[in-house]
């Protein structure tokens, strides 16, 4: 129940509709008889340095941001965390005493999502597939934990800015079109780009190109074409609701201090997307 005391989470972003967050955080917040409430602020680009000062004048505790204001964002915290600052996007935003510090749930999302299924990301190779804000965070990850990363983007100059940003953190690769040659040398493809939102999309990558000895990872959900192709072909799949789910999970800790309900969250994600 609100009352008098309840403490506001939100999101912003333009769209936020979709979101699945409300769901996820508001019944783990529940589980664990917390009094606070997420909501969602359809937030648009002109209005985001009013939404960030609100989060002051109305006293919010804390919030998620979304596309497309995670890098836009940066410029009216207060703080903002060693890795947030490195990546370059603030997902996460705590509100504390009046001091806003953003931080970037998204590369740890992605990373526990892989561990949680056994991935192996320590000296393997990955072709990462956009060069967008998720695919920053994503890269970041797999470099900090000694992958090497291979990338691909339709617009060859945001992967050479990616490659600038990181190339000091490990081996970092850009590649300009995307056949045998180098999918025969990477263990782990990951769609970062948004194809496969849409049902209409094309494939970010030719099927033919999988083999049932790679790990096929897509950080969009629900399940995408691709994803169902890589399925047939024998690979390892791992869906973009990993992510979701342990990027709330960290988010979820930075707002409350306590060790998040992942079980509950995990069963919530579920029963929303078979909705
Ligand atoms: N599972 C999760 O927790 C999670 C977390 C974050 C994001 N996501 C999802 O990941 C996707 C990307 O998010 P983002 O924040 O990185 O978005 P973004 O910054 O807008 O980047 C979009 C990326 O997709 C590429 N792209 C878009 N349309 C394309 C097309 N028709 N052909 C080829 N490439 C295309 C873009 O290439 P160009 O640079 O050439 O435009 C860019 O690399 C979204 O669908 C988002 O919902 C999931």
């Amino acid at each position: 129940m609100i009352t008098g005391k309840t403490k506001i989470i939100g999101i912003f972003g333009d769209p936020v509709e979709h979101t699945l967050s409300p769901s996820i955080h508001n019944e783990a917040f529940q589980y664990l008889g917390l009094n606070y409430c997420y909501v969602p602020f359809h937030v648009k680009k002109e209005y985001l340095k009013d939404a960030i000062f609100a989060i002051k004048a109305l006293n919010i505790k804390g919030v998620n941001i979304t596309v497309p204001h995670k890098e836009a964002v940066i410029k009216y915290l207060d703080e903002v965390s060693d890795e947030a600052k490195y990546i370059g996007a603030v997902n996460t935003i705590l509100n504390n005493e009046e001091t806003l510090k953003g931080f970037n749930t998204d590369a740890k999302g992605f990373v526990l999502s892989l561990k949680n299924e056994k991935i192996l990301i320590k000296d393997k190779i990955f072709l990462v597939l956009g060069a967008g804000g998720a695919a920053k965070a994503i890269v970041y990850g797999i470099l900090k934990e000694g992958g090497r990363v291979y990338i691909y983007n339709r617009t060859l100059a945001k992967a050479m800015a990616i490659k600038e940003r990181f190339s000091n953190l490990g081996f970092i690769e850009v590649v300009s079109i995307i056949d045998k040659s180098v999918t025969e040398k990477v263990q782990t493809i990951v769609n970062a780009t948004s194809l496969g939102l849409k049902k209409d999309d094309p494939m970010p990558l030719s099927p033919e190109l999988l083999k049932s000895e790679h790990v096929y990872c897509d950080i969009v959900y629900p399940e995408t074409h691709l994803m169902k192709e890589a399925e047939k072909i024998g690979c390892k799949v791992i869906g973009g609701t990993g992510m979701l789910l342990w990027q709330a999970v960290a988010a979820f800790e930075i707002w409350t201090g306590l060790q998040a309900p992942v079980e509950i969250m995990k069963k919530t994600l579920n029963k929303v997307l078979t909705k």
